[in-house]
């Protein structure tokens, strides 16, 4: 273990933006783990001059924003590695009566990653070893850590549906714990561990994926590309040049496949974060009573919205508001500005601040308030 000290975070994340942290290190094993977090411990003789400074928990960085000013305490870059196939046949909810599962949730095969994994490294592990469930969450910057942490979601699919176990850090106990995916508390881009993010630290993950072919095509993108089986060729118009083009593609919906579609969606979607920096939608979709969706489809009968079957709300598609209504693509302020192809993700473009970063949040939040009394909860976490 080897801290450091006045570390520049800027290059650590997608945003690509941000000052330096005072104190940083990366850290492989739990052990190292733990000895990092003793450098802030109050009675420890060696460490930090003050006790009390904060800890951020570092992943890839694709969902962190840095202020300009940097960070008063110790960056921890979480780096445990490993992806292991642990059992073939692995059974859901070991400890529960096993008549009320089905066949498919029995033949799963258990993998356990160290948090500190690519996700997108893992989720091509998977496509290649024939294990279905991950690969509509295809080409999501982060680590496996980060995905359970927020529960990443993305073209019909969230990490949490292929989740076993979660293994974390508890600061407190000052020991592993091990949390079965029922006790993991995960919803839309939420969990356990989110909601206790000063106590425990992800350490392994465990996905039960599936021999069996279980294409999920529920995401109209996604669908639309697989639609013409019958065709091996379809016709699109390209939005952003206004010519049209012929795209050949497979149409059966393999592992590879689907995972080559979302990354071709992703592709459409998103900036490139070679050249410019994203952490991807930065506000939350909002969850709304079905009395105010029903108030506002009726406002914008256009408008799609999304039941929600863990809550009693019901999503509204912000982009949407973003777009048709308040006409915000390419919004900015100073470097930062709403992506032209999809308003909900926020880009830096090189020589933005994060100051530009958060008034022109802040100035969304404030539209979206005025327009139609949400109040926009971020999805983007600050390191502070
Ligand atoms: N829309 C517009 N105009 C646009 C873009 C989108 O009207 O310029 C409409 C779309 O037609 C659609 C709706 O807005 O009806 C929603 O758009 P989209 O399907 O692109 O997805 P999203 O709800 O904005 C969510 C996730 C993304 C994820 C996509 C795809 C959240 C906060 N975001 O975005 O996740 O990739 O679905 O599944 O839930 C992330 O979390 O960082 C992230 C990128």
């Amino acid at each position: 273990m080897q801290i450091e000290e006045h570390v520049p975070l800027a290059s650590l994340t997608t945003f690509g933006i941000g000052g330096e942290a005072r104190y940083f290190v990366r850290v492989r094993t739990v052990e190292g783990l733990r000895e990092s977090l003793d450098f802030l411990r109050p009675g420890s003789g060696q460490g930090a001059q003050n006790k009390n400074a904060p800890v951020y928990i570092l992943g890839g960085g694709s969902n962190t924003l840095v202020p300009d000013s940097g960070f008063e305490g110790l960056v921890i870059k979480i780096e445990i590695a490993g992806i292991e196939i642990q059992e073939e046949r692995y059974k859901k909810g070991e400890d529960s009566v096993s008549n009320a599962k089905t066949e498919t949730e029995e033949n799963k095969t258990l993998v356990v990653v160290g948090a500190g994994e690519s996700w997108d490294g893992l989720v091509q592990y998977a496509v290649e070893h024939g294990l279905w469930g991950l690969e509509n969450l295809s080409g999501i910057p982060g680590t496996v850590g980060g995905a359970a942490w927020g529960n990443i979601g993305a073209y019909g699919a969230s990490a949490s549906q292929s989740v076993a176990w979660v293994e974390a850090y508890d600061r407190v106990q000052r020991e592993l714990v091990r949390l079965d995916a029922s006790l993991c508390a995960f919803g839309y881009r939420d969990s356990f561990f989110k909601q206790r993010a000063s106590r425990y630290i992800i350490t392994r993950v465990a996905f039960a994926l599936s021999r069996v072919a279980q294409p999920n095509l529920v995401y109209k993108d996604l669908a639309l590309r697989f639609a013409t089986a019958q065709q091996s060729k379809i016709t699109e118009q390209k939005t952003t040049s206004e010519v049209e083009v012929t795209i050949e593609q497979e149409t059966e919906p393999t592992l590879a496949n689907i995972r080559d579609a979302v990354l071709a969606i992703r592709r459409e979607k998103f900036p490139d974060l070679a050249i410019e920096g994203t952490a991807g939608s930065f506000f939350k979709n909002p969850i709304v009573s079905k009395e105010v969706a029903a108030a506002l489809v009726a406002k914008y009968p256009h408008m799609p919205t999304f039941a929600l079957p863990e809550a009693a709300g019901v999503k509204i598609p912000l982009a949407w508001l973003l777009d048709q209504v308040l006409q915000l693509r390419g919004f900015s302020v100073g470097g930062a500005r709403l992506f032209e192809h999809q308003p909900l993700v926020l880009v830096a473009s090189r020589g933005a601040s994060s100051a530009d970063v958060r008034t022109l949040a802040s100035e969304v939040q404030q539209k979206v308030s005025d327009a139609f009394g949400i109040r926009l909860e971020k999805e983007v976490q600050e390191m502070r």
